[in-house]
């Protein structure tokens, strides 16, 4: 086994085939068994579900190559159980949790070489997706259904990596009050796929969403949760009350790094796109995202300037950043259960 040759420093946010994948389907009621398979292509009838009324979920989390040669991937158990809560609300039926971890560390061990080396800046990124494969005419869920995950290794998902980046006011809305918002679903992106064009087209990385409701709070982004820190050095963290953004794993452990190991004040509660002005620093937090900081919001021509600038994070992301990478890698000792040991 040798590590696949690649400028793992340059290879951008991409998919690459990797060797093989995982795949097991639902039919008669049951999944099967579940096989690693060399066949990146899906076949489906012209009539499968997907096609028609997107019944498909997804997640996203990644493998890390340690210091000590070891691979981890990171609270793997939390992807596993969103998928579930995903798969429900589109009356999918839910991949066992075990199995959905067990089918990760198959699928990461089975592509040990495509896991960039430590220190490298790139990381194994792993997709799993549920997509209903059976027919359907009629507006009902599918009876058969596709689960399967691939992995890709992946660098910095905003170009410039820790550079800080220019984020927009969006005027479309990504999800609807109590509509689909806090679940992972493809169709939660087909919905923001001609809001990020625009935005990129205009020269900004990504859209800031507001609520749909009252367009007056500050939800996401297309592909991460936001993070403010206030000007008492606060760690400041949007809620929706209408259940629209996606519990981020990403964000939920950051709240935690923030109080038991920085000692921060965290502030979950909905945040007034009109007080940002008020913060110190932003950023973007996901697992493709990490943490990103932001520099500047465009709010329809009007700038909203951080003070840490266009040049580096700021103070305070920056020790998230460092805490959080550092427990991920295995560097700092991670609480109960968040890293994952594959090999
Ligand atoms: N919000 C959206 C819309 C996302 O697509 C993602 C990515 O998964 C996140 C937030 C971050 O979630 P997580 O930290 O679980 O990756
Ligand atoms: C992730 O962070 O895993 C996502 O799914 C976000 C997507 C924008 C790549």
């Amino acid at each position: 086994m040798s590590k696949k040759n690649m400028d793992w420093a340059n290879i951008g946010f991409n998919y690459h085939v990797a060797d093989l994948r995982y795949v097991s389907n639902y039919k008669d009621g049951k999944w099967d068994s579940g096989i690693l398979t060399e066949d990146s292509r899906v076949v489906l009838s012209e009539d499968a579900g997907v096609l028609h009324y997107a019944q498909e979920v997804f997640e996203g989390l990644k493998a890390y190559e340690t210091e000590d040669g070891h691979i981890v991937c990171f609270r793997p158990d939390l992807n596993a159980k969103r998928m579930v809560e995903s798969a429900q609300r589109l009356e999918m039926p839910p991949f066992p949790e075990e199995r959905f971890i067990e089918a990760v560390e198959q699928v990461v061990k089975a592509n040990e070489d495509w896991v960039p080396p430590f220190g490298s800046g790139a990381t194994l990124y792993i997709r799993p997706l549920m997509f209903a494969t059976g027919n359907v005419i009629g507006v009902k869920p599918a009876d058969e259904y596709q689960f399967r995950i691939f992995v890709t290794p992946v660098g910095p998902y905003f170009k410039g990596g820790a550079k800080p980046i220019t984020v927009k006011i969006s005027d479309f809305d990504r999800a609807a009050p109590h509509g689909t918002g806090n679940i992972k679903a493809g169709l939660n992106y087909a919905m923001s796929l001609h809001a990020i064009v625009t935005a990129h087209d205009e020269g900004f990385a990504e859209n800031v969403y507001l609520d749909a409701q009252s367009r007056t709070y500050i939800e996401e982004t297309g592909g991460a949760n936001i993070l403010f820190v206030d000007a008492d050095g606060n760690l400041v963290v949007p809620k929706s009350f209408t259940d629209s953004i996606l519990p981020s794993i990403t964000r939920r452990s950051i709240v935690q790094v923030a109080k038991d190991y920085l000692g921060l004040k965290v502030d979950e509660r909905p945040v007034k796109l009109e007080e940002v002005s008020n913060f110190k620093e932003m950023g973007l937090c996901g697992t493709a995202a990490v943490i990103s900081p932001v520099g500047k919001i465009n709010d329809h021509g009007k700038e909203i300037c951080f003070e840490s600038g266009m040049e580096e994070m700021g103070p305070v992301i920056k020790k998230l950043y460092d805490t959080l990478t550092g427990i991920q890698m295995g560097e700092i000792e991670a609480p109960e259960g968040w890293v994952h040991r594959i090999k």
